[in-house]
């Protein structure tokens, strides 16, 4: 079995190569990956020599380059996790939003077409629901709940998945979509709230909480979301929308205050500062579906999982030293100049 994991260099994708090779070793796994600002080569250095994994340069935007990938490759399933992925960019700047998410999955989905696949997985995300209210906690979002997205990054990943179907159902492309809450874990790109509060804590700098922090967020493991694409992948129907989430609601606020808890850092570094533009208020998943019919649930509660993340930025400073100073891009060209 191979399979092509876009994204593979970023956050999500990097935990879902790690967990792939390390549960599936006759698979062949080929990371494609345009290392842009968030993709990070040296987070892949324990597999880059591996027989049976490949890394390769590219932009699924190229579609020269992803056909070429495909011809040596006959990949059995493709994963899409390239994105880009940070809200606050998509209001700086849409446009290459919309180049990637839209545009690069509709590359890949026409590479599938060209040379068939058994299996298209379209990492998607809650934020495609747009909001709920913060008091009705009774409501959730569930695979029926309509899309209405708030930023120019949900309503590009709201349109590739619009796309996704429209492949389905036109082509008869094999195709699944999972729409995972917000994760957290190793290998967060240090832009993100949780690597973000980490970063600054264990450097005294101010914590920019947005608005009054009473926004919130449905937090999963990073491990649990790669157990259930596996899950999804393997076992999931073709042409179906599989939420994941584990009911683990935190607002901003008291996340940030738990992180200079376990840090023993004071809450005084908090800063309130100007809210982000349409700021969606309450994420929040029902899991029904995946675990009715998949069998999935989260391993990891939110105060294992925080303490393991905290753990794990402390152990790795160099790894968020390095993106922090600009240095990580430089690993590439370190990597591969002399190959
Ligand atoms: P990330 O920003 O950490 O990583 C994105 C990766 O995609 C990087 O390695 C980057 O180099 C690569 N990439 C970007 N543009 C590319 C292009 N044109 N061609 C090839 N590679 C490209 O993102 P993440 O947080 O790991 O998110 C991965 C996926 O999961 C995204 O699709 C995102 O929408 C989705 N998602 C994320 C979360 C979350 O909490 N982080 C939750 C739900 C869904
Ligand atoms: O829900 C899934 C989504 O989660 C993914 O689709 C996105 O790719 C991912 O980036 C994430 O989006 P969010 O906007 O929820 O994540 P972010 O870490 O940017 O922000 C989390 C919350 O914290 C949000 O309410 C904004 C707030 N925040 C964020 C930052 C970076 C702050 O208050 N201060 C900050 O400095």
């Amino acid at each position: 079995m191979t399979v092509i994991v876009t994204g593979g260099a970023g956050f999500i994708g990097s935990n879902f190569i790690f967990y792939m090779l390390d549960k599936y070793p006759d698979y062949r796994i080929v990371c494609l990956d345009k290392l842009t600002y968030a993709g990070n080569l040296s987070t892949l250095s324990t597999v880059l020599d591996r027989s049976n994994f490949r890394f390769e340069k590219l932009d699924i935007c190229d579609r020269e380059g992803v056909y070429k990938l495909f011809e040596e490759e006959s990949p059995d399933i493709v994963v899409n996790f390239a994105a880009e992925s940070h809200v606050d960019r998509s209001i700086e700047d849409p446009s290459v939003f919309l180049n990637t998410n839209i545009i690069g999955t509709s590359v890949l989905m026409d590479a599938c077409r060209k040379y068939g696949i058994i299996r298209f997985h379209q990492i998607s995300t809650d934020e495609v629901y747009g909001d709920l209210p913060i008091d009705r906690p009774d409501l959730f979002f569930t695979e029926q709940t309509p899309l209405h997205t708030s930023s120019p990054y949900s309503a590009s990943k709201a349109s590739a998945d619009l796309l996704v179907m429209s492949y389905h159902r036109t082509y008869g492309l094999p195709v699944t979509i999972s729409r995972c809450s917000n994760n957290y874990g190793p290998y967060h790109f240090p832009e993100k709230l949780i690597p973000l509060m980490i970063a600054n804590c264990l450097s005294n700098k101010p914590l920019p909480v947005y608005g009054q922090g009473l926004n919130i967020r449905d937090w999963l493991y990073v491990e649990d979301h790669c157990r259930a694409v596996d899950l999804i992948i393997h076992k999931g129907r073709v042409g179906e929308v599989y939420n994941v989430g584990g009911h683990n609601e935190m607002m901003n606020i008291d996340i940030v205050k738990l992180i200079c808890k376990e840090l023993n850092k004071p809450e005084s570094l908090i800063t309130f500062v100007t809210d982000r533009k349409g700021h969606d208020m309450r994420y929040a998943i029902d899991p029904t579906k995946i675990y009715n019919e998949l069998g999935w649930r989260p391993e990891t509660s939110f105060e294992q999982g925080i303490k393991k993340t905290i753990n794990w930025y402390l152990d790795n400073r160099t790894w968020w030293e390095e993106i922090i100073s600009g240095d990580y891009k430089n690993y590439y060209d370190r990597m591969y100049s002399n190959r």
